[in-house]
């Protein structure tokens, strides 16, 4: 990297106002600089000049800001169809879709518009920002700036810099995102960055899991939110990313990898053919359409409809899980109603305690082959109250919480292990980013590395994997 001293930045200009590049420019006008908003019609120039509003008016409902505050905010934005009007930006950052073409026509013209000392930043999730950087005549001053959603609360922002970058333009922003509240993150060129790289394989796991009826839309959520305190489950919060920018991470993700833990789910790709994109458009993995969140998919792990009658079947249930005192409080609760199956391996009924950074939260239900899912809800009902999470589940490798948490953990220590973050990053890539209550290594403390080990080989049996490896149905009618 040249460096050519640290620009301080007071100007900037914003170039997409749809979710995230609304968010940006809201993030930098309430930091005091000179923002010049720009959308391709005067349409979309509406639509996000009212997007802006609504967030600051929102703010000023709940107290977090004063009335003449907001005034203020909207004092300082310029909004826009004119890319001329960018020319008097210290940087602009681009907040436009995920696609390389747009982006690098964008950036020819930007090159034109801007002088050459502007910084152009790119706030694409996956893309590679050095081809971005090499599209224009100023590559040196071209970095990633790449914001979470919502950008005006998630506090993370990684700053991406390629070979080619100036040191000072990356210092510039990096300083420019601690003014305006961010922790800023600075990695190199690699798709997904920190943060997308590892949360992206766990999301298509999870659509993997729902579209497979391995659970339910809201038990998967409910599992990992939860048992690991999560903000929002995975299916939640790809209907909060928006399922077409899912994919197009996923895509990019799996053209630089040719890793199949990036290989988009097929569900994810017809709903983004059918424009059910999550909550901007009001129906995603649930829909939006009444107000509150309700489930679109349903299944399970059986059919709920099995016409079983459940005193008449009397299962047998065997409690598994490594906390021994754990076990023995769930058995405890269970044996005035049900068997215990003299041999765990042929109980009807799993209930599972998985081992996760809060333990004793979550109960998995697995019924086995042919026992039905009214049996499952039986159980359920019975093991509700006192503050637990109770899920009904495949009977699979991880059933649901271990299935998604341990991959995801050993994808962080993959990555400090190629060397492309510190443990540290990492951990606050996922805590400011994503809101994690702590970071993936802190998780690991939790769980312990070893439990990681010994299971991490038998998940990976259930994980789309070449067509020769032994399905999980086959091992199960193998049991039997
Ligand atoms: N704009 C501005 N503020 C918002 C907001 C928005 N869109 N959404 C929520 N907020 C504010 C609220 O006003 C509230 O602030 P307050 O406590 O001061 O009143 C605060 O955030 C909490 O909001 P809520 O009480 O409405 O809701 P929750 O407590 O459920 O929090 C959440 C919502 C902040 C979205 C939280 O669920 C969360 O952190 N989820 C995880 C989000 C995440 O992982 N984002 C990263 C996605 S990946 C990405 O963006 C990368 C991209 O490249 C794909």
């Amino acid at each position: 990297m040249r460096n050519t001293g640290i620009v301080g930045i007071e100007s900037v200009g914003v170039v997409g106002l749809g979710t995230m590049g609304a968010g940006i420019a809201e993030v930098f006008a309430r930091s005091g600089l000179g923002v010049v908003a720009v959308e391709v019609d005067d349409a979309l120039v509406e639509a996000g000049r009212r997007r802006i509003t609504a967030s600051l008016d929102r703010a000023v409902d709940r107290g977090r800001l004063e009335a003449a505050e907001r005034d203020a905010v909207l004092s300082r934005l310029t909004f826009t169809a004119d890319r001329g009007r960018l020319a008097s930006a210290d940087l602009v950052i681009e907040a436009v879709p995920e696609r390389l073409e747009t982006k690098a026509s964008l950036f020819d013209e930007l090159d034109r518009i801007c002088p050459p000392a502007t910084i152009l930043a790119t706030n694409t999730s996956s893309l590679p920002v050095t081809q971005i950087a090499a599209a224009t005549g100023r590559a040196g001053r071209v970095v990633g700036m790449h914001f979470f959603n919502p950008a005006p609360v998630m506090r993370l922002v990684e700053i991406v810099h390629t070979v080619l970058s100036d040191h000072d333009a990356v210092e510039s922003v990096r300083d420019l995102a601690a003014r305006c509240g961010k922790t800023p993150v600075v990695v190199t060129d690699r798709a997904g960055f920190v943060a997308n790289a590892l949360l992206f394989g766990y999301l298509n796991q999870a659509a993997r899991m729902a579209e497979t009826r391995h659970a339910t839309t809201t038990d998967i959520d409910a599992a990992m939110t939860a048992a690991c305190g999560l903000p929002m489950g995975p299916l939640s919060l790809m209907d909060l990313i928006g399922l077409d920018v899912c994919l197009e991470v996923l895509e990019v993700m799996y053209a630089e990898t040719r890793d199949q833990r990036y290989a988009a789910a097929p569900l994810l790709r017809r709903l983004v053919m059918a424009r059910q994109l999550g909550r901007k458009t009001g129906r995603g993995y649930y829909s939006y359409e009444d107000g509150a969140a309700e489930a679109v998919l349903s299944g399970g792990s059986q059919d709920p409809d099995e016409p079983h009658d459940v005193s008449a079947i009397r299962p047998t249930v065997t409690v598994a899980g490594m906390d021994d005192q754990l076990v023995a409080d769930v058995t405890k609760s269970l044996t005035a109603r049900f068997d215990l199956a003299a041999d765990a391996a042929a109980a009807d009924v799993v209930v599972h305690l998985p081992t996760a950074p809060r333990p004793g939260a979550v109960l998995e239900l697995a019924p086995r082959a042919d026992v039905g899912r009214s049996v499952a809800d039986d159980i359920a009902a019975s093991l509700q109250g006192d503050g637990r999470t109770v899920v009904v589940s495949k009977d699979r490798p991880g059933y649901i919480v271990e299935a998604l948490l341990y991959p995801h953990l050993n994808d962080a220590a993959r990555m400090v292990d190629d060397g492309y973050a510190s443990r540290a990053d990492v951990d606050t890539a996922m805590r400011l980013g994503c809101g994690y209550p702590t970071g993936p290594f802190e998780m690991l403390d939790a769980v312990g590395a070893r439990v990681l080990v010994e299971r991490l080989p038998d998940i990976a049996l259930s994980m789309p994997s070449p067509a020769v490896a032994v399905s999980a149905l086959l091992r199960d009618l193998a049991r039997r």
